[in-house]
C-alpha cells in the first residue's frame, strides 16, 4: 500500500544523549498523527537498540547501509539479516553519499537491494542527479536508470517492500530544494519508470529529500506523488522534524 512516510536519516551525527533527547519527544508530538504518517528514525548503527528502546514500539526504526552480502568474514560490515533481528523495517540503499564517498554503482546497490528483500525487510532506494547533469538537461536519463539497474531483480511479490526516495545530490544538505513542483515532475516521472518496469507503481510511496525543512515540507507534500519526505539536517531537531511530520495536506 502506499504509505505516508517521513524518514530521519541522521547520517553519521548522533550521541546516547541526543537519542534521549530527541526520541522521546518526537513519539510524544509526531507519531499518531490523524494523517496517519508513518515516522522513521534511521539512526547510526550502535544506537539502533537504544532508539527502538526509547521509542517503546511506536516509530518505525531504520538502517543507513547494509552489507551486499549475506554473512562471513567480511569485517566492519553488518547484514540486512542483523539489520532485521535488531528491529529494523527499512533500510537505506544507495544513498548519494554511499554512491559518492564509497564507491556504490548501481549494481552494488542492486545486490543490497537484493539482500534487503530477501531479509523481508523493506529497501529505501535512493535515487538523484548532480547538478552538473540537471543542467545538462540529464536528469530524468539517470534517475531512470538508477532505478531500472538498482531495482533490476525485484519480483513482483517483493515490489510492496520496495519505497523510492528521490533525492537530487545538489539539494542534500546544501539548503537547495526542487522547486515542488520540479519536484513532483521528477516523482511523476519515476513513477512511469516503475510502470514500465511492471512494478505497481501507484502503490509504491516515492519520498522527497534534500533540505526538507519545516517551512517548505508542506507545498512538497501538497503534490500528487510526493508521498513523503527523506530528511537530513532537520531530522536533528526536534521541532523541524515535528513540524514535517506534521506538514501534511488535512484530509490527505
Ligand atoms: P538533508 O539530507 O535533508 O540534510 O539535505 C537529506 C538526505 O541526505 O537524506
Amino acid at each position: 500500500m502506499r504509505r505516508k512516510i517521513v524518514a530521519g536519516n541522521w547520517k553519521m551525527n548522533g550521541s546516547k544523549d541526543l537519542v534521549q533527547q530527541l526520541v522521546g519527544v518526537i513519539c510524544d508530538h509526531a507519531v499518531g498523527l490523524d494523517s496517519g504518517v508513518e515516522v522513521v528514525i534511521v539512526p547510526p548503527a550502535p544506537y539502533i537498540t537504544l532508539v527502538q528502546q526509547q521509542a517503546d514500539g511506536k516509530l518505525a526504526l531504520g538502517i543507513q547501509n547494509v552489507s551486499q552480502w549475506q554473512s562471513g568474514a567480511y569485517t566492519g560490515e553488518v547484514s540486512a539479516d542483523m539489520a532485521k533481528d535488531l528491529g529494523c523495517w527499512y533500510v537505506l540503499v544507495g544513498h548519494s553519499e554511499r554512491r559518492q564517498l564509497f564507491g556504490e554503482n548501481d549494481e552494488v546497490v542492486a545486490r543490497k537491494v537484493g539482500q534487503v528483500l530477501e531479509s523481508g525487510l523493506t529497501a529505501m532506494l535512493c535515487v538523484g542527479e548532480t547538478l552538473e547533469q540537471r543542467e545538462a538537461g540529464e536528469a530524468e536519463r539517470v534517475v531512470a536508470g538508477q532505478i531500472k539497474r538498482g531495482l533490476a531483480g525485484v519480483s513482483a511479490d517483493q515490489w510492496s517492500r520496495v519505497v523510492v526516495a528521490y533525492e537530487p545530490v545538489w539539494a542534500i544538505g546544501t539548503g537547495k530544494t526542487a522547486t515542488a513542483e520540479d519536484a513532483q515532475a521528477m516523482h511523476a516521472e519515476i513513477r512511469s519508470v516503475l510502470e514500465s518496469m511492471k512494478a505497481p507503481s501507484e502503490e509504491i510511496s516515492v519520498l522527497y529529500g534534500g533540505s526538507v525543512k519545516a517551512d517548505n515540507a508542506a507545498a512538497l507534500f501538497s503534490e500528487p506523488d510526493i508521498d513523503g519526505g527523506l530528511i537530513g539536517g532537520a531530522s536533528l531537531k526536534a521541532d523541524e522534524f515535528i513540524s514535517i511530520c506534521r506538514a501534511f495536506p488535512a484530509g490527505s
